[in-house]
């Protein structure tokens, strides 16, 4: 029988803040999601630089025949110009759709409506009304009234006015409609509509039921607000497509600027980064806030040096708006915030990444100066967005020479990419900068990818340089995909938590203190997936969406000594594939070829190693956006980069060579080696193990990725345990995942069993994740 010996007295590592969540609005994560507001585009900010659909009535519907127009030229403040501006008759009305479906309001439940508004805009010399009256309805399931009331409008400049309505019957297909009851001209903004019923009641707050499951993981830190959202942008703050910059996210909602969010929707702020610091503190997690470093790697573009004083007194300024006394100025502004005590500050991110030389230029100035001011917070550099190449050799690389605490690496890999991998970071380092896996997750929310991701996890918790990891992306509306896969999802009233999830929760919610030793014996050799030792299969080339040339096509089977001139090829922007050479099977090969573009903005794929339209690997001349020069590995249809070099085609001649020996794949590009790299092969250990304990508990986690159910008895060695409680995932099909429709299809389930003699029997299910806690 498998034996499992842990030795609660042997100490490995602290396991400190390992595993947090991250959140970005992306997928509307915030405004639709976390942040309770009901009302879409509450602001008349929307704008087509937002996304090409949008204007400034976006989710709005006016009645026939009213006369309203969006106004900008007597507006709220400067942040916020847009507002509506009505010259109403008695039964004029607008209406606000919200999100997905509609508005979602409980019955006998309490509603906060604002809204700024005035009336007897006498510039325009139509009528002298001093005095206006609207009535606020929630309509619900055919029109129906949930809640009702009648507001007097007696300001002819802006004013705040503020009711509560109650709600006397649910729907999830709600609008907001505001009648004009009285005739006159009326200009109305900033139109909201929150829930009292906000998680821990707060004003401004979040929708609760989203961030309780949030708590329920009880992360240890919550990283945010981005993501691309952070360093995508335009450089000059005030612009309506600027980066992410927090000063503009705090204090009154109606002063912030409400703009694109890089996700192609609009971001009103709303969940700003003082609401982000309380958020953290009311889920019992560290924040760890991001900020640009003054760099966008999206339009290569970046601050110029002279400049970036700027942008580094933002984050000097952002540490002391968190950490700071009432003798400061940002402290200061914390605390008329509401929030006396400092907030517990300890990791800081500049950037999120970003790959190029133009952030490893400006990072070192953030670095200095905020380990001149701020020794103990924790700095952490990025590497890009893969595992590995250039972006993640330069993050490396600039974190080691400016003594960065951590390193944020991500990537989205196929399943068979953390098979491939599981021993990714054994031998890091762990007296060099430590790693934050700020952003990973396998290409799916099946059962079977939430298995590997805990396979993963039991790793990582071993791996002695890994201090902080975080799945991504957290929350999606299943309305506004942007990205997926994704960890919770849900629209206006439902919750799906993904079998992901629970991978999350259960890690989470037993991490423990200190990694402990153990010892596993009788356990089965590692399985590997793929039993060739070379990369066959046929090769082909696709264009990216160019017109262009590939002429002088040579492969060599180098292992035979046998060449094939191959005929030249051209690119059209609608080709589908040219196929070059069929069917290699052989040990060593190479192609080369000459290739020009003559239009488009990318380059081309050369597939190799093609087992059919889901199986292969790809060179990517030009990918994503021109900026890769990359190797991808498809396995069952998902990706993952195994390299990656910065790269951007030009209409010029290349000369291209691509080599493979054994797994070994190697890209010349005139005559320079670009990519060198090697196709790991897939496999699955016997059983995944790691063992942990705190003051209370000793934990075990095993995940078993085979389909055979395998006995094993786990001996405690150490202080005396009476009780086991087991949380297990189990029983599932692979392909299986939670959907709205069947949203409990997988989750955890709890055995108790008795501890004798310190040891415990157990048949680990196949295809199983099983979370031991003594006690
Ligand atoms: O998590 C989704 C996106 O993936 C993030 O915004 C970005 O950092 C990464 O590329």
């Amino acid at each position: 029988m498998r034996e499992i010996k842990v030795y609660q007295n042997d100490k490995i590592k602290e396991l400190g803040d390992l595993y947090g969540i991250f959140f970005e609005d992306i997928n509307h994560a915030a405004d639709g999601g976390l942040y309770a507001e009901l009302i879409q585009n509450r602001s008349f900010e929307f704008d087509a630089i937002d996304n090409d659909s949008y204007d400034s009535l976006t989710a709005w519907e006016l009645s026939d025949g009213i006369q309203a127009s969006v106004q900008t030229d007597r507006p709220l403040n400067k942040e916020n110009i847009h507002y509506i501006s009505v010259c109403a008759k008695v039964g004029d009305y607008i209406i606000n759709k919200g999100f997905n479906s509609g508005i979602h309001v409980e019955k006998d439940s309490f509603y906060r409506f604002s809204i700024f508004a005035r009336v007897n805009d006498d510039k325009r010399e139509l009528e002298n009304v001093q005095t206006g009256k609207i009535e606020v309805e929630i309509l619900g399931d055919n029109n129906e009234i949930c809640a009702k009331t009648v507001i007097d409008i007696d300001s002819t400049e802006f004013e705040k006015y503020e009711v509560t309505l109650n709600s006397q019957s649910k729907t999830v297909n709600g609008r907001l409609k505001i009648t004009f009851i009285k005739t006159g001209i009326y200009d109305l903004d900033m139109v909201s509509l929150f829930p009292m019923d906000t998680f821990n009641g707060r004003e401004n707050g979040m929708r609760r039921d989203i961030a309780e499951v949030l708590k329920e993981l009880k992360p240890k830190f919550m990283r945010f607000p981005g993501g691309c959202l952070v360093h995508d942008g335009n450089l000059d703050d005030h612009a309506r497509d600027s980066m992410y910059r927090w000063k503009r996210t705090i204090g009154r909602i109606e002063e912030r600027p409400s703009w694109r969010n890089n996700w192609r929707y609009n971001q009103t702020l709303g969940l700003g980064f003082y609401e982000y610091f309380v958020f953290c503190e009311d889920i019992g997690a560290k924040p760890l806030p991001v900020l640009p470093g003054g760099f966008n790697p999206h339009r290569g573009i970046g601050v110029s040096i002279d400049k970036i004083g700027e942008w580094v007194q933002d984050a000097l300024d952002l540490i002391e708006f968190a950490t700071g006394d009432a003798d400061t100025k940002w402290g200061r502004r914390r605390i008329e915030l509401g929030h006396e005590e400092p907030f517990e500050l300890e990791y800081i991110g500049i950037g999120n990444e970003e790959i190029g030389d133009g952030f490893f230029e400006r990072y070192p100035y953030f670095h200095k100066a905020i380990k001149e001011r701020y020794p103990d917070i924790k700095i952490i550099n990025t590497a890009g967005p893969f595992a590995t190449g250039e972006g993640y050799d330069a993050g490396w690389k600039s974190a080691i020479a400016n003594g960065s605490d951590l390193v944020d690496e991500h990537y989205y890999s196929s399943p068979e990419w953390f098979l491939a991998n599981m021993h990714h970071y054994d031998d890091f380092d762990k007296n060099g900068p430590g790693v934050f896996l700020g952003e990973y997750a396998s290409w799916g929310n099946t059962y079977y990818n939430a298995i590997v991701e805990a396979a993963y996890m039991t790793h990582l918790e071993k791996a002695p340089a890994v201090k902080l990891a975080c799945y991504a992306p957290l929350l999606c509306n299943k309305d506004y995909v942007n990205w997926q896969p994704d960890m919770i999802w849900f629209d206006n009233h439902d919750i799906v938590k993904t079998a992901n999830y629970y991978v999350q929760q259960m890690f989470m919610n037993n991490q423990g203190t200190d990694e402990i030793r153990y010892e596993a014996t009788e356990l089965e050799d590692t399985v590997r997936l793929i039993d060739k030792d070379n990369i066959d299969g046929t090769i082909s080339i696709i264009g990216n969406g160019i017109e262009g040339t590939i002429w002088n096509i040579i492969y060599k089977d180098i292992t035979n000594n046998i060449i094939n001139k191959v005929p030249d090829i051209s690119l059209y922007p609608d080709n589908t594939e040219n196929i070059c050479v069929e069917n290699v099977d052989t040990d060593s090969y190479s192609i080369e070829f000459n290739f020009k573009r003559s239009s488009g903005r990318k380059g081309f794929a050369l597939q190799f190693g093609k087992k059919d339209d889901n199986n292969l690997i790809r060179l990517e001349f030009g990918g994503w956006d021109n900026w890769d020069c990359n190797i991808a590995v498809i396995s069952n249809g998902r990706g993952s980069t195994i390299s990656h070099r910065i790269f951007h085609v030009e209409d010029i001649e290349y000369k291209i060579r691509l080599v493979v020996e054994g797994r070994r794949i190697q890209t010349y590009v005139n005559g320079e080696l670009y990519n060198d790299t090697a196709y790991q092969i897939p496999e699955i250990e016997d059983l995944y193990i790691c063992a942990s304990e705190d003051d209370n508990k000793t934990y075990t986690k095993i995940v078993n990725l085979t389909g055979d159910s395998k006995e094993v008895r786990i001996n405690l060695d150490g202080c005396e345990r009476t009780e086991v409680s087991i949380t297990r995932l189990y029983d599932t099909e692979l392909t299986a995942m939670n959907t709205f429709d069947n949203k409990e299809l997988i989750r955890p389930q709890l055995v108790r069993k008795p501890v004798i003699n310190n040891a415990v029997i157990y048949e680990v299910p196949a295809h199983s994740v099983n979370v031991f806690a003594f006690s």
